[in-house]
């Protein structure tokens, strides 16, 4: 019942203040919390939503206009009526001109403050619908920072919005570039586990010796080198989210470990001998092909089963080549901003020709052109000739010849190899290290360099 009460909070140094107003207002029927203490308020309204918050202007330490300053950062829909003596009006309609939503006078009748209160309320009221209004319109084409407006972006938005604030384990699949990792992210800043912390931990670039500590952390001693206790990623990621990049590259050992955190809720570190609760969600990611590594034998069919409770899946671009022009754009509006250049849009011819390509690298290939095309840009307008040349599909030069008329050395010819692979493979990282022979660690640190 309590909650549905709207909720004032008053802040006033002066404690009888506080009693009076408390009194009154509980009277009136609103659920009233009171503190004599703006930085104690301030710490109040970062944990909970007020309705309004009412303030006294003159107070020992911070007072109410540093107050309203603040509450407008923790708290931006939360209106703020300000309290005032006689003496000090000329600073309550400073108050105003910085954001209170409007001010009383102490010595003013009571039905007069209830009278503001209740218009604050329905102004709150007003704002969360606009704002919802706008999020509504806007997410037709955006969801947080993800753009795109094809329908199986928008079927991406809807199973976020649909989570919620539910726990459940979450698996992205998708090719690389797609977009998996900014997803995971906004299903993070969509729920209330936006109050945890979002780590991110990747399989395949942390060694197999190191994963097991990071995650579940140790007692000192556990090794040699374990010198004090420590915490791991899973206990940071406690009431957040955890976040684990391409999941297939988890050692065997450990997949039998996260099973059991996922299954008793509890994780024990190196060494120790107990366990401790967590509540962590696991949001984790894989290439396509986490249905053979299941086939080989070498990923849990168990986990798996765990790990995907719902899952999402993130097609490459050139499946969904709608999206191109607003992601273009997208890129060349932050772009521009970064950079402190004016480049406002694209050609058609250019634009055409960014349709035409097939994009292996996905929309993290996209971005790394438009980049670079805004660098050797000299018009207001990005033009074909700002491209590459394989994006604007003229034919290129074989890589061998290539590589003996500018003398590459070995290192080069093998990273434009193994970039040339990535192309040919649409990026499938396990495929093109079984082309070239070496694991995928190596392959993952050679990509690192490029
Ligand atoms: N729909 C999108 N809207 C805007 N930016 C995007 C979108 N998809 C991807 N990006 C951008 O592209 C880049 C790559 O995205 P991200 O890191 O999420 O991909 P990924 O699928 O995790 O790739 P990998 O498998 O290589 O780790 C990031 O800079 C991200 O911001
Ligand atoms: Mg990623």
């Amino acid at each position: 019942m309590k909650d549905k009460l709207h909720k004032i909070l008053v802040v006033d140094d002066d404690l009888k203040m506080c009693e009076l107003l408390s009194d009154i207002l509980n009277g009136e029927g609103y659920s009233v919390t009171t503190s004599g203490n703006s930085l104690k308020a301030l710490k109040i309204l970062k944990e909970e939503e007020f309705d309004v918050l009412l303030t006294d202007l003159k107070m020992k330490g911070m007072d109410g206009i540093d107050l309203l300053d603040e509450a407008k950062q923790v708290a931006p829909l939360t209106p703020v009526i300000i309290m005032t003596a006689f003496g000090t009006i000329e600073t309550a309609i400073k108050a105003m001109k910085m954001g209170a939503y409007d001010y009383v006078l102490k010595s003013d009748q009571m039905d007069e403050l209830i009278l503001v209160l209740r218009r604050a309320m329905e102004h709150r009221l007003l704002k969360k619908e606009i704002i919802s209004l706008r999020r509504r319109l806007e997410s037709d084409y955006r969801f947080y920072d993800i753009f795109g407006k094809s329908p199986s972006m928008k079927k991406v938005y809807e199973t976020i919005e649909m989570i919620g604030d539910a726990s459940c384990n979450i698996l992205i699949t998708g090719e690389s570039g797609t977009g998996k990792e900014l997803v995971a992210k906004a299903i993070h800043n969509h729920g209330e586990r936006k109050e945890g912390l979002f780590i991110a931990v990747n399989c395949a670039a942390i060694p197999d010796t190191l994963i097991e500590s990071e995650l579940f952390g140790y007692k000192k001693g556990a090794f040699t080198d374990a010198k004090s206790d420590k915490r791991g990623l899973i206990f940071e990621a406690d009431e957040g989210t955890l976040f684990l990049d391409e999941i297939t590259e988890m050692p065997q050992t450990l997949q039998a470990k996260l099973l059991r955190v996922i299954e008793e809720k509890e994780v024990r570190p190196l060494g120790d001998t107990v366990s401790y609760p967590v509540d962590v969600r696991i949001i984790s990611t894989s290439n396509r092909d986490i249905k053979s590594s299941i086939e080989e034998g070498k990923f849990r069919e168990d986990l798996y089963y765990r790990l995907k409770v719902i899952d999402i899946e993130l097609p490459p671009l050139r499946e969904r080549k709608e999206d191109i022009p607003l992601l273009v754009q997208h890129f060349i509006d932050t772009i521009s901003k970064e950079m402190k250049k004016k480049i406002s849009g694209i050609s058609e011819d250019a634009l055409e020709a960014l349709l035409k390509y097939s994009w292996p690298g996905n929309v993290r290939e996209l971005e790394n052109v438009i980049q670079r095309a805004m660098i050797f840009s000299q018009t207001e307008t990005l033009l074909p000739i700002d491209f590459p040349d394989f994006v604007i599909q003229k034919k290129g030069k074989n890589l061998l010849d290539k590589a003996v008329q500018e003398r590459y050395s070995f290192e080069q010819l093998l990273k434009e190899y193994i970039k040339k692979m990535m192309i040919e493979t649409g990026g499938n990282k396990t495929k093109v290290s079984e082309i070239l022979g070496i694991d995928r660690k190596t392959l993952y640190r050679k990509l690192k360099e490029l």
